[in-house]
C-alpha cells in the first residue's frame, strides 16, 4: 500500500515465475508448435492489413552488443505492429559499455520495460541478465545459440514443405551458434540432423546439450559434406567466421574451402530440397551464388519470417496462450 494515496502496491506477489527464451530447449515441442501456429495467424493478419494490437502500451528493450540488420528490424517493426514501442541500446551508447554490472542493468531495464531482447557474446552474460530481470528475456544471438533464427527457419520449412518431424536437415560448415541451435531443435522436434564440419570446428556437445541431456544423440556427423547432403530435405549453412571470431578469418578460409554449399551438394539432396542461410551471406565462401540465388533457396522468406515468429514469441511470453 502506498501511504501517500492508498493505492495498492505494484510489486507483484505470488506471480508465476517469468519465462525466458534463452535457448531452443526452453520450450517444449507442444509450445513450439503453438508458437508456429500463432505466427502463421499473426502473419496472415499482417499480410491482409488486419490490425493485431495485442501488446499496446508494452515496451521492448533491445540490447545489441554485436551488429545486426535482421534482428533489429524484425524485433523493432514487429513490436510496433503489435501496438507496443521499442527502446534500442548498444554497448557504445549505454552504461553497459562503461562496465555497469549486467545484473544492475537487468534490474533497472526490467523495471521500465516489459520484455527484453539481447544480442551479446557469452550465453552466461544473457543468463545473468535473465536471472536478475523481472520481465521475459529473449536471446537475439549469443556465441552459443540463435534460437529466434531457428524458430523462423522451421516456420519457413513448414510453409514450403509441411511438418519437419522425420525430415532430414543437413548443416554444412561451422559448428557455431546456429549449428548448436539446430541440434537442440532436432531434439525438441524430432527431425534427423546431419552435421558436416571441418576437423577442429565440430559442434561442442558441452555447449549444445542441456544439463538434462537434451540434444545428446540428436545428430550424426559426416566428414564429407556431399555425403551428408545425400537424400536431404533441407541444406543449411552460415558464415565461416561468426561475429567475435574475426581474428581467425584467414585460418578459417583455408579450413572451410570444401564446405561451400554448391550445385553438387544440392544435386545430392532430394529434388525438392530447400536451401536456407540465416544471412548475412558471403557468396563464393559458404555458399555458391547459384545456390543462394537459385530456385531452391528460401532465404528471403526465412529473413522475413523472423518478424512473424518473434511477434508470436513476444506475445506468448507476455500474455501466454491466446487460443
Ligand atoms: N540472421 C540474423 O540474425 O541477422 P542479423 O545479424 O542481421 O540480425
Ligand atoms: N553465426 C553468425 C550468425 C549471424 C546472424 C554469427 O554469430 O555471426
Amino acid at each position: 500500500m502506498n501511504p501517500l494515496n492508498g493505492i495498492p502496491s505494484t510489486v507483484p506477489k505470488g506471480a508465476p515465475p517469468v519465462r525466458h527464451f534463452l535457448q531452443f530447449t526452453d520450450f517444449t515441442n507442444e509450445e513450439i508448435h503453438y508458437l508456429l501456429d500463432r505466427a502463421a495467424f499473426i502473419k496472415h493478419k499482417f499480410k491482409t492489413f488486419v490490425r493485431h494490437h495485442s501488446l499496446v502500451d508494452r515496451t521492448l528493450a533491445m540490447i545489441f552488443e554485436k551488429a545486426s540488420t535482421r534482428t533489429r528490424v524484425s524485433f523493432e517493426a514487429g513490436m510496433y505492429q503489435l501496438g507496443g514501442s521499442v527502446v534500442h541500446l548498444t554497448t557504445g551508447d549505454s552504461q553497459l559499455g562503461r562496465a555497469e554490472p549486467i545484473e544492475d542493468s537487468a534490474k533497472v531495464i526490467s523495471r521500465m520495460t516489459d520484455i527484453v531482447m539481447i544480442r551479446t557474446f557469452e550465453q552466461t552474460k544473457l543468463e545473468s541478465f535473465a536471472a536478475h530481470s523481472r520481465v521475459p528475456v529473449i536471446n537475439g544471438l549469443t556465441n552459443e545459440f540463435h534460437p529466434c533464427q531457428i524458430l523462423a527457419d522451421i516456420f519457413t520449412y513448414i510453409e514450403h514443405r509441411g511438418l519437419i518431424g522425420g525430415k532430414t536437415v543437413v548443416w554444412v560448415g561451422d559448428g557455431n551458434n546456429m549449428a548448436n541451435t539446430w541440434l537442440q531443435a532436432a531434439a525438441v522436434l524430432g527431425f534427423h540432423l546431419r552435421v558436416s564440419t571441418p576437423r577442429g570446428y565440430e559442434v561442442d556437445e558441452k555447449v549444445a546439450v542441456t544439463p538434462h541431456g537434451m540434444g545428446a544423440g540428436s545428430y550424426k556427423t559426416y566428414s564429407d559434406p556431399v555425403e551428408a547432403c545425400k537424400g536431404a530435405d533441407l541444406i543449411t549453412t552460415d558464415v565461416w567466421t561468426s561475429m567475435g571470431f574475426e581474428a581467425e578469418n584467414e585460418t578459417r578460409r583455408k579450413a572451410f574451402a570444401a564446405w561451400c554449399v554448391n550445385a553438387e551438394m544440392m544435386a545430392a539432396a532430394k529434388p525438392d530440397a530447400l536451401f536456407m542461410h540465416c544471412l548475412p551471406a558471403h557468396r563464393g565462401e559458404e555458399v555458391a551464388a547459384d545456390v543462394i540465388d537459385g530456385p531452391q533457396s528460401v532465404v528471403w522468406d526465412e529473413a522475413e519470417n523472423r518478424m512473424h515468429v518473434q511477434k508470436a514469441l513476444m506475445e506468448y511470453l507476455l500474455l501466454g496462450r491466446q487460443d
